[in-house]
């Protein structure tokens, strides 16, 4: 079970969420994350650390994008949305005048019940890495909090960028003393970085605005914006 939701390789495992049975691994995720905790934190021999306050990459991505409050028919994308936090705050703060998709690896079904029941479209068993290529250049806005340390970063992030519209932006937080789970040597952060610029994507956040964030925080903040 652990290694699945470390390691999801599964491409067929998508599927839109329409209905709940029982138990899922997802609250095995957040019961036993201590127990996940330990065991990522062996394979990777550095600390991991998880976002506390989980609504706040929705007020980050509300803070660059006011326009979100104001105007209507957005394409917005979480991907790994754990309890669906910050895409119900996104949904509630603007009234659900956006069209809002969330992916998870596992999804507990009361938490997918709560995220379905606000308008959210729901897809489980959807890896970072295997973002479908139908959704190429469709998100106006993608959100990622606390999730890139656990994917192949240098699968996932492409994919991401991937889904972007041109002009669209992806607001992320990672913890800014993570290590990339794919290269412990390496800080999450630069990869994630690294890689954007590659595809000629560059953080609109100043490094001030970055420094301060993380200071205050811990979490490292990043806007992308898609050429
Ligand atoms: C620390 S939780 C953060 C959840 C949510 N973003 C939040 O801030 O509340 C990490 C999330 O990453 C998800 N996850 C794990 N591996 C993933 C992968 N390869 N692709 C996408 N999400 C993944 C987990 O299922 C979990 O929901």
């Amino acid at each position: 079970m652990l290694h699945e939701l470390i390691e999801p390789t599964r491409h067929d495992l998508w599927q839109p969420v329409s209905a709940f049975s029982d138990q899922s691994g997802y609250q095995l995720f957040l019961t036993q994350r201590e127990a996940l905790l330990r065991v990522l934190n062996a394979r990777k021999g550095r600390p991991q650390a998880y976002v506390q306050d989980r609504a706040k990459i929705a007020h980050l991505a509300l803070a660059v994008k006011p326009e979100l409050v104001s105007s209507n028919d957005y394409e917005i994308l979480e991907v790994g949305t754990g309890i669906g936090k910050a895409a119900l705050t996104i949904q509630d703060t603007t009234h659900h005048h956006h069209h809002i998709t969330a992916t998870n690896v596992l999804t507990d079904p009361t938490d997918a019940k709560a995220i379905l029941n606000a308008g959210i479209d729901l897809y489980t068993g959807m890896p970072a890495e295997f973002l479908p290529s139908e959704w190429s250049n469709r998100f106006d806005v993608v959100m990622t909090s606390c999730v890139l340390g656990w994917t192949d970063t240098t699968v996932a992030i492409p994919h991401i960028l991937d889904v972007m519209k041109p002009k669209g932006i992806w607001v992320g937080l990672e913890s800014g003393s993570a290590y990339c789970f794919d290269d412990p040597n390496t800080y999450l952060i630069d990869r994630i970085h690294d890689i954007a610029l590659q595809h000629n994507t560059t953080n609109c956040l100043s490094h001030e605005q970055r420094y301060a964030y993380n200071q205050q925080f811990n979490l490292f903040p990043f806007v992308f914006t898609k050429p």
